[in-house]
């Protein structure tokens, strides 16, 4: 065991495997959950979306939040360090992770600084009823028109201060650490947001016209399953909203004891995600048809994608129902704690992984990393460039290039690394659903044809026309440049040296590990069944 003479400090660990589970449906319940999947499903074929989707949660969503489990908690690191432990030369698809979460992190703090807002202002019903769109993208963005888009520096206190707000929150809570910080805050905000979300869907059915955005939302059109789009986004969503491939599960799970049921807590957390997103579809659409029935339409007429469903729709709907003022605070205060408890998880895989390979304490580190990123993004987004910036950097980064790393990486550790069979062997040590052959074909053939499909798809899709008609310097600035940029930078962060816990020998507790794993029998059969690799054993500096 780590004791003052050793070198690195004590790995963190969540109280419990409650509380584990807790933050890891804390990480996967966010935006995309609340705001994102009423829309994607709507636009997918409505009920009959709900095929694709299932499809994808069993075939990839889930075989994938396996994979990450078993990488992270039988490596026992942040990404870079657990993908080195696997191999050196995957150290790099690590960093490429975290790169990826610092894009997300600059953005996501910024929906939820706007959230944040929102809850403020539909208790005053701020933006004054029939004038919500003019309302946020003039008066609260003050938004730079798409065709004119341009890096400005007008700064936009409305959006600006709340910004500062959300970032000391965080930076709080990171400072706190994974048992006092996360797994409390997780603690705190999950049970608050599962009581405002049930109060919330309830009151939305209860609204005249809710049946018809109910209709709406599950009546199937069966057309749309022939679509190959409709299967990508179903594919592309489960990725985004299970938290996996960037990183995200992999440091969570370094984070469990040892003798933990890794596939048990996986099933609990993506069926708890799963059905936090058909309850928001739910809540979303009741809503909706409420909406649409007080304006004379149908509900496609109301039904507008994401930034517009959350911040021009919904308030929309605060302004006309009963008790809207209610259903606004509920709303977009359920936003800013999914919010706050996936930003955290996504800020914990650049925390950790700087911390692993710096060997810095938890207040440097997490002020290193916030810091900066809190800077950046209040000079991206709380200037006039916002939205035009936001979004090119979530369909580049977000869709784009979290599909990309997780074709590299299933690629990487299936077919050239053959790690499979030991990762199975990881899972099925304490779990109580063991995983087979199904897994394997899964995670090492399935999910490579699927990501490989839907990532030429979405290349030719990117390169055919500008995205969103935005400016070819733009798009080549925080699109492409950017998406580049990650790879490039990832390869150079694994060049440097390592100085904190860089080695399996400078880690008592994970040579501990490694030795319990490979040497000690099954209590069962007494079989011993893995032999250390020397890439296990010697995987560092
Ligand atoms: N899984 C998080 C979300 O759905 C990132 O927003």
């Amino acid at each position: 065991m780590a004791t003052a003479t050793t070198r690195t400090p004590r790995r963190e660990a969540f109280g419990s495997r409650n509380v584990f589970i807790l933050s890891a449906i804390g990480s996967a319940v966010g935006l995309g959950n609340i705001w994102r999947f009423p829309y994607v499903a709507y636009e997918g074929g409505g009920g009959a979306f709900l095929i694709p989707y299932l499809c994808a949660l069993l075939t990839a969503g889930i075989p994938l939040l396996f994979f990450d489990y078993a990488i992270g908690h039988r490596f026992r690191g942040s990404a870079p360090l657990a993908f080195r432990r696997m191999h050196r030369a995957a150290e790099p698809l690590g960093w490429w992770q975290v790169l990826i979460c610092v894009i997300i992190a600059v953005y996501y703090a910024v929906i939820i600084a706007w959230a944040a807002m929102y809850t403020w202002f539909s208790a005053q019903l701020t933006w004054g009823a029939g004038n919500e769109n003019d309302f946020f993208f003039s008066d609260f963005l003050q938004s730079a028109d798409v065709a004119d888009v341009g890096v400005s520096l007008d700064f936009v206190p409305q959006v600006g201060l709340p910004l500062i707000a959300v970032w000391l929150v965080v930076i709080v809570i990171m400072a706190l650490g994974v048992k006092r910080g996360i797994g409390r805050a997780n603690l705190i905000l999950m049970p608050l947001l599962t009581v405002m979300f049930a109060i919330l869907v309830v009151q939305a059915l209860f609204l005249p016209g809710a049946m018809d955005g109910l209709n709406a939302f599950f009546t199937p059109n069966w057309e749309a399953l022939a679509d190959p789009a409709v299967w990508a986004s179903a594919y592309g969503h489960i990725f985004f909203s299970l938290s996996v491939a960037f990183g995200i599960m992999v440091t969570y799970s370094s984070y469990l004891k040892r003798k933990t049921d890794l596939t048990g807590s996986g099933l609990v957390v993506a069926f708890a995600n799963s059905g936090f997103e058909i309850l928001a579809g739910i809540g979303v659409f009741a809503a909706l048809g409420f909406m649409a029935q007080a304006q004379a339409t149908d509900v496609a007429g109301v039904a507008t994608s994401g930034i517009g469903l959350a911040f021009v729709a919904f308030p929309t709907i605060v302004s006309q129902a009963t008790g809207g003022s209610i259903i606004g605070v509920l709303f977009f205060g359920a936003l800013v704690f999914a919010g706050v408890t996936s930003l955290i998880s996504i800020l914990e895989v650049i925390v950790a992984a700087l911390q692993d390979k710096l060997g810095w304490g938890r207040l440097r580190t997490t002020l290193t990393v916030s810091i900066p990123l809190a800077v950046i993004s209040m000079a991206l987004f709380s200037t006039t460039t916002a939205l035009s910036v936001l979004d090119t950097a979530d369909a580049f980064v977000n869709s784009f290039g979290i599909m990309a790393v997780a074709l590299v990486a299933v690629i990487l550790v299936s077919w050239l690394l053959h790690k499979l069979p030991a990762l199975q062997e990881h899972l099925n040590r304490r779990s109580s659903f063991r995983v087979g052959i199904l897994w394997k074909v899964l995670v090492g053939a399935l999910a490579p044809i699927v990501l490989g499909y839907l990532f030429v798809t979405e290349l030719i899709a990117k390169t055919a026309e500008p995205y969103s008609g935005y400016p070819g310097w733009f798009l080549g600035v925080f699109g492409w440049g950017m998406v580049i940029a990650l790879v490039v930078f990832a390869v150079l962060l694994s060049l440097l040296p390592w100085s904190g816990r860089s080695h399996a020998k400078d880690d008592p507790e994970y040579d501990d590990f490694l030795v319990d794993e490979h040497y000690a029998p099954d209590p069962e059969t007494g079989a011993v069944t893995i032999q250390p690799s020397s890439a296990q054993r010697g995987a560092g500096a």
